[in-house]
Parts: structure tokens; C-alpha cells; sequence
């Protein structure tokens, strides 16, 4: 979900809204806006897109020179305008991103005092204790004390309390918050992005920090209530609002962007007049490293089975991978002076973050990879590498997956020099294949028309298979995953070779069949898998190089020539056929291609 708080010298509503529009990568189900002026606070809230909450806002105007909003993706309750924030209680008016995990005992301790909340949300929860605590007499810092102290779980919130028009609390607890300070104004977000058209003046909230935002300034207090002094920054983000240029789509516009972003990323770590690789410092000797574990959601995570085959190829490291959510529940072994690297386009995917701070706990060096320098996850991180992807808006991610895998693959590389683990042939074939990568991308990404029969013969059927073997495994994974969240098509992406001993069942006369067979070494075991799908009726959907195509060809319904490159690189390349699929498929259904249903962009809750 998104937050925003204002207190300015002017009427907030229209603001509001704006900065809510830039949050809206964070959830899009339901949103609201409350305002005080004078009296109680007046909101208005709106099930669906902004447009409903702005169109609501048209037809009666919000005046008032402080307030807050909310753009929302359900947790607790359905995503009704009643259950959409701002929520009110008594003289409270609270937006809550995030769990709060112990609101059963607080609704508990309400209802004991003859309190009964009007919604299903835990956010309601804290308006009604908060307000209890006004009731009682506690003035409003005290009662945010006591918030902070009793309220568990991982949260972000802000509050603001009829009759004090020069106010607004907020704390933050693993969810983040961003307090901007303009000329006479202040203001709360999510993010910095959301911030960015008022000022470029930010401070991060700590976890555990609560603060009191007046128009004279900040407050902030850390969770043992002492008050602290948080860096002000001035911010990298960008206030202008992104735009889809000639594009249908941001999806569209993101997949194009990708050579231009592939470059800037790899250039930024790789020269290649020299064929040098320039990292940042790293608090450990890669020489040594006894192991490397890899932890990231969603595609992320794919980029992530995609380098651990590079690090154990290349570099010879043991590496494990895991997904973010299950990781620290698993009791995962980590040996002294290892290394743990946390993937996130984002930066701020709670489960990402939780795991994160699993393997400080056991001892672990800390490497980022985000494309939110100014995430959390990059700020508790030891080292941070960036891709230089700019901001993604499609909830699907593409160009941020891509500039991953150019990233990792020179960390890859470096790893492997270091510990002279593969020859210097090898290592300058993979990187001078790199470095054409963007151009090849840029060919391909020439010619989307030839991907429309196929899609349009996609966008008809109820399963897709994606099939691929080693370096291709999780971009057929990726390939699916991609398909079933724009489309809603059921995908699945298989290891080729695991295909025989489950989803071969699937097959039948006429079901698509996606393989992902650049010329590797797996290339001829894929091609008796194809055979496998050819001769039960299914449909092969090729993706490989001219001797791929010559050679197999024949048995597939439709071909696709990429040009050749480095089988290690060949990943990267073999992603842009995949997104071209799912997005021309989701584009001939009609489906809301940058903002799937239920799905969000940043997913801060566990
Ligand atoms: C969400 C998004 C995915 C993304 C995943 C991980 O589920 O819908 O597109 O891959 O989060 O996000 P991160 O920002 O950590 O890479």
C-alpha cells in the first residue's frame, strides 16, 4: 500500500491525489483521502483506480490545508470503499500500510471497554486504541508512545486527530517512510518518488522510529522513545510524473527501454577497452568465500536461479537459493564469513527484507542488488549494487529483471578472475558477448509483429508449458510466470527434463509447448523433449538460433530465430521472446497489462 501526509499552506486534496498516482505501483485496489479543516475530518474514499477516488473528489471537494491518503492492497478485508483507508475513529483518522499481528488482542482489550469496530481491518484497530487513549486523557505524543509500544507486526502509519491542524504522527515499523521537509510544509510518504514534486529534502524513519511532523518540522523519536536525529538527504527520485511516450503500454515502453538500460548498467560496472570490472568495496574476499546464498521473490528470484548457475560455474562457489518468504523459516545453515545476496527491483519486498535480516542474524556478509538505491533493503545492506533500469511501472517486472542478470553476470565473472576458477578465454568470451547483448536485444525487439499470430493463438487456450533446461530453467520459469499474471492463462515452467514425470500429462492435441533451446550444451536432451511434445499432440512454440531452427525446425509449430551469443549470456537474451509472448498474449485479451488484478508492485507484507 501507499501513504502520504501533508501539512502545508495551501488546500492538500488535489496533492494528495498526485502523490498517490505515484504510489499506486504499491496497490491499486481501493484508495482515500481525509483532510481537516475547521471541523472533523471530512474524507473520501473509493473502491477500485484512483480515477474513482479523483472523480469522488470532483464532485465534492475536499478543502483543508493538512491531510492524509492511502492507495490500498488488501490484506484484511475485501476491497471495499468501506474497508479502503483513511479509517476513522472518534477524533482519529489513521492510513496504515502493512499487518499489524497483534490486533486480535488489542480489538480484544477495545471490546472490553464496550468498543466495537465498523470495519474488518486492523487498521481500524489502531484508530479505535489510539483514540481510547485521547478519551483517557493522554495527550496526542503520549498516546503515539504507547501506539508504537503495544502495536507488533511490520507497519507504516500516520495518523492526524480532529482539532490539531498543525499535526500529524507517524511510525514505521519494517514498512517504509520517507518525511520530506519543504518552506513552511511538510510531508510523510512511502517513498521518495511520491515526495519528489514537493521537495527533495528527505529523511528516512528508522524501525521502531515515531515522529510528530508540525509545519516547523520533524519530531522523531526511536522505539525506546528518545528522541534522535535522522540524516536529511536530498533525493536522486525524480519529480516528474513518468509517461508512456508512443507506448500502449508501460510494459511495452519497459520492454523497449531494456538495451538502453542493459547498457547503462553494465557500463557502469564494466570497462570494456580494458576489460576491467569495477565493484564496489566488498567486506569480504570473494577468493575465499565459502558460500554464497541467494534470496529474492517473484522474478527476482529468477534472476537468482539464473546466477547461481554463473556462480557455480563460473566462480565455483556453492551457492543456495531459496525464496524470500520461506528461507527464515527453514533454519537455513550459513557458515562463518559467508555472503547472502537479496535481489529486489524494489528494495522494500517485506519477505526479501525479513530474510534479509535473518542472515545478518547469522553472521552473514550483507550484498543488495536493488534498483531502489534508497530502499530499505539497500540501506541495511553492506554493499549495494544497482541496476540502472530507472523506474519500473508495469507490476510486471522486465527491464529490472534484465539489468539483475547483467549485473549478476559481472559479479559473476569478477567472482570467477578473483578466484581464478575459469580460464581468461572463457571469461572475455562471456563479457565481449555481453557487451553486444543490447544491440542484439535492440534487433530483436525490431521486429514485435512477428510475435502477434502466435500471441493471438495464445490468448485462446486454457494451458501453456514452458520447457527449458539449465541456464534456460528459469526463464521458462520466468516465461510462465510472466503469461499467467498478465493473461490469467494457466502456465507452468518445467526443467525439461522433468517434464516426463509429471506435466507430460497435460499434453494433448493442440497444447502449446514453449521451448527455450539456445544452442548449449543441453541443446540436443531439449530436442528429444520437443520430440516428447511432438508426438502426444503438442504444439512447439521454438525459441533458439539459426542451427537450433535448422535442425528442429521441422517439428515446431512456430519458430522463432534469435541471434547467436555466449550460451552463458544467452539467458538474457532468451528472457525478451518470453515478455514479448506474455505481453502480446495479455494484449489481445484485453487484460489490465500494467496492473494485473491482485497483484501489487512492492509487496510490503509477509
Ligand atoms: C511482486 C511483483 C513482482 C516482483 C516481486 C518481487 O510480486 O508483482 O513483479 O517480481 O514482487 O519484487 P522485488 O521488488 O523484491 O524484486
Amino acid at each position: 500500500c501507499g501513504i502520504i501526509g501533508m501539512i502545508a499552506n495551501r488546500p492538500v486534496a488535489g496533492h494528495i491525489v498526485d502523490a498517490l498516482k505515484r504510489l499506486e505501483y504499491r496497490g491499486y485496489d481501493s484508495a482515500g483521502v481525509a483532510t481537516l479543516d475547521g471541523g472533523p475530518a471530512e474524507r473520501r474514499r473509493a473502491e477500485g483506480k484512483l480515477f474513482n477516488l479523483e472523480k469522488g473528489i470532483d464532485e465534492s471537494p475536499l478543502g483543508g490545508a493538512i491531510g492524509i491518503g492511502h492507495t490500498r492492497w488488501a490484506t484484511h478485508g475485501a476491497p471495499t470503499a468501506n474497508n479502503a483507508h483513511p479509517h476513522r475513529a472518534g477524533r482519529v483518522s489513521i492510513v496504515h500500510n502493512g499487518i499489524i499481528e497483534n490486533f486480535q488482542e488489542l480489538a480484544a482489550e477495545l471490546a472490553a471497554s464496550g468498543i466495537v469496530p465498523e470495519s474488518e481491518t486492523d487498521t481500524e484497530i489502531v484508530a479505535l486504541f489510539f483514540n481510547k487513549l485521547l478519551e483517557d486523557g493522554l495527550a496526542p505524543e503520549a498516546a503515539m508512545e504507547k501506539v508504537a509500544e503495544r502495536v507488533t507486526g511490520a507497519y507504516a502509519l500516520v495518523l492526524m486527530i480532529d482539532g490539531e491542524e498543525d499535526l500529524l504522527l507517524c511510525a514505521r515499523r519494517a514498512s517504509p517512510l520517507a518525511i520530506g521537509y519543504g518552506e513552511g510544509e511538510m510531508f510523510i510518504g512511502s517513498d521518495a518518488l511520491a515526495l519528489a514534486p514537493f521537495t527533495r529534502k528527505i529523511s528516512y524513519l528508522e524501525d521502531g522510529d515515531w515522529a510528530l511532523i508540525r509545519r516547523s518540522g520533524a519530531e522523531i523519536r526511536d522505539e525506546t522513545g528518545a528522541k534522535v536525529e535522522r540524516p536529511i538527504k536530498l533525493t536522486e527520485a525524480t519529480g516528474a510524473l513518468i509517461g508512456k511516450g508512443n507506448y500502449r503500454h508501460f510494459m511495452e515502453k519497459e520492454i523497449h527501454e531494456q538495451p538502453e538500460v542493459m547498457g547503462y548498467t553494465l557500463f557502469h560496472y564494466y570497462r570494456s577497452a580494458d576489460r576491467s570490472i569495477a565493484l564496489p568495496d566488498l567486506p569480504f574476499d570473494p577468493a575465499s568465500l565459502p558460500k554464497l546464498t541467494i534470496v529474492a521473490a517473484g522474478t527476482s528470484f529468477y534472476a537468482g536461479m539464473v546466477a547461481k548457475y554463473w556462480f557455480e560455474t563460473l566462480a565455483r562457489i556453492p551457492v543456495e537459493i531459496d525464496i524470500a518468504s520461506e528461507f527464515r523459516y527453514r533454519n537455513p545453515v550459513m557458515p562463518e564469513g559467508g555472503a547472502a545476496l537479496f535481489i529486489s527491483q524494489s528494495g522494500e519486498s517485506l519477505d526479501t527484507l525479513m530474510a534479509l535480516r535473518h542472515a545478518r542474524d547469522g553472521g552473514q556478509h550483507i550484498v543488495a542488488l536493488v534498483n531502489q538505491p534508497e530502499s530499505t533493503i539497500a540501506r541495511e545492506s553492506d554493499v549495494v549494487l544497482e541496476t540502472l533500469a530507472g523506474p519500473e511501472i508495469c507490476v510486471a517486472s522486465t527491464k529490472a529483471f534484465t539489468t539483475q542478470l547483467v549485473a549478476l553476470l559481472t559479479l559473476a565473472v569478477d567472482f570467477a578472475r578473483r578466484r581464478g576458477s575459469a580460464s581468461k578465454e572463457q571469461l572475455d568470451a562471456v563479457m565481449d558477448s555481453l557487451v553486444h547483448l543490447p544491440a542484439q536485444i535492440g534487433e530483436v525487439l525490431k521486429e514485435t509483429e512477428k510475435w502477434l499470430p502466435v500471441s493471438h493463438e495464445l490468448s485462446k487456450v486454457r494451458d501453456v508449458l514452458y520447457l527449458g533446461r539449465g541456464l534456460s530453467y528459469p526463464i521458462a520459469m520466468e516465461g510462465a510466470l510472466k503469461l499467467k499474471e498478465l493473461s490469467y492463462i494457466h502456465a507452468e515452467g518445467y526443467a525439461a527434463g522433468e517434464m516426463k514425470h509429471g506435466p507430460i500429462a497435460l499434453l494433448e492435441e493442440g497444447v502449446p509447448v514453449i521451448m527455450v533451446a539456445p544452442m548449449d550444451p543441453w541443446f540436443e536432451k531439449v530436442a528429444s523433449n520437443a520430440m516428447e511434445v511432438r508426438a502426444r499432440g503438442g504444439r512447439v512454440i521454438l525459441l533458439s538460433d539459426r542451427s537450433g531452427i535448422n535442425r528442429l525446425g521441422d517439428l515446431a509449430t512456430w519458430s522463432f530465430e534469435l541471434p547467436e551469443c555466449d550460451p552463458m549470456v544467452a539467458p538474457i537474451l532468451y528472457t525478451i521472446p518470453v515478455q514479448l509472448l506474455s505481453y502480446f498474449t495479455a494484449a489481445e485479451k484485453g487484460t489490465d497489462v500494467d496492473q494485473p488484478r491482485n497483484l501489487a508492485k512492492s509487496v510490503t507484507v509477509e
